[in-house]
């Protein structure tokens, strides 16, 4: 595990678009997983102005996103199909074709998770996965207590996930209780990762990897077993 402690966000932001341009420039073809949530948006931001800048292009690359909200329709402002289309996709040169995130409005919702698992694997699997972290340890939306070989599935969001996405919503009846998730093993599956986490409220969870063991009940433990991890983290 490679640890990258920063002084701003901004640095932070810089840092993983770093990463992912060194990605891009070496496979300009790239599997790209991405996450979405507070944590990313300089990212996005970084991203999009080195792209912008001719840096590299997105015109081969594939990405799936790591979730999304089941019963929300993809233009809804809260749906993280919205998120990717207003942050990165839509000011960039990418393919809507080769864009996937997981599809919270299927009838069959069981179904939906294995077509979506079953996509990855067809293209090769993912090259460079991006994730924050909950302050309850949470990636993807794994809450604690998921299975580290879970495959994509649906997952009933914890109370305390709810309490802090509600500030995305109107009110927090109105955040969904369900979302689709990639599952433990297929984040696992990345070849390299890179978590990002920024601010006091989640040192907690960033000192929890560091210093506590692998368990099922602290979702992002199972990082500890994967040979190519980067986590950027500040205050
Ligand atoms: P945040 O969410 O970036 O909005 O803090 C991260 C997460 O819950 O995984």
């Amino acid at each position: 595990m490679r640890w990258i402690e920063v002084n701003d966000y901004q640095e932070m932001s810089r840092q993983a678009a770093s990463l992912f341009e060194q990605q891009l420039l070496r496979k300009p073809d790239s599997v790209l997983g991405l996450a979405t949530g507070g944590t990313p948006l300089g990212f996005y931001e970084e991203l999009v102005r080195k792209y912008k800048q001719g840096y590299f292009s997105f015109s081969e690359v594939k990405t799936f996103n790591l979730d999304e909200y089941v019963g929300l329709a993809s233009n809804e402002s809260t749906s993280y199909h919205n998120y990717m289309e207003e942050n990165l996709f839509s000011q960039i040169d990418i393919s809507p074709d080769n864009i996937h995130l997981p599809n919270g409005l299927a009838e069959d919702l069981l179904a939906e998770c294995a077509h979506y698992e079953q996509l990855i694997q067809q293209y090769g699997g993912i090259d460079l996965q991006l994730l924050g972290i909950g302050v309850n340890g949470h990636i993807g939306f794994n809450e604690p207590g998921t299975s580290f070989h879970s495959a994509t599935h649906i997952v009933t969001l914890a109370e305390e996930t709810r309490i802090e996405n509600s500030k995305y919503f109107h009110t927090k009846q109105e955040v969904p209780r369900y979302a689709i998730t990639m599952g433990i093993e297929t984040i696992m599956q990345a070849k390299q990762i890179v978590l990002l986490a920024f601010g006091e409220h989640k040192m907690a969870s960033i000192k929890r990897i560091q210093q506590d063991g692998m368990s099922e009940d602290f979702p992002a433990s199972c990082l500890k077993e994967h040979p190519n991890v980067t986590i950027i983290y500040g205050k």
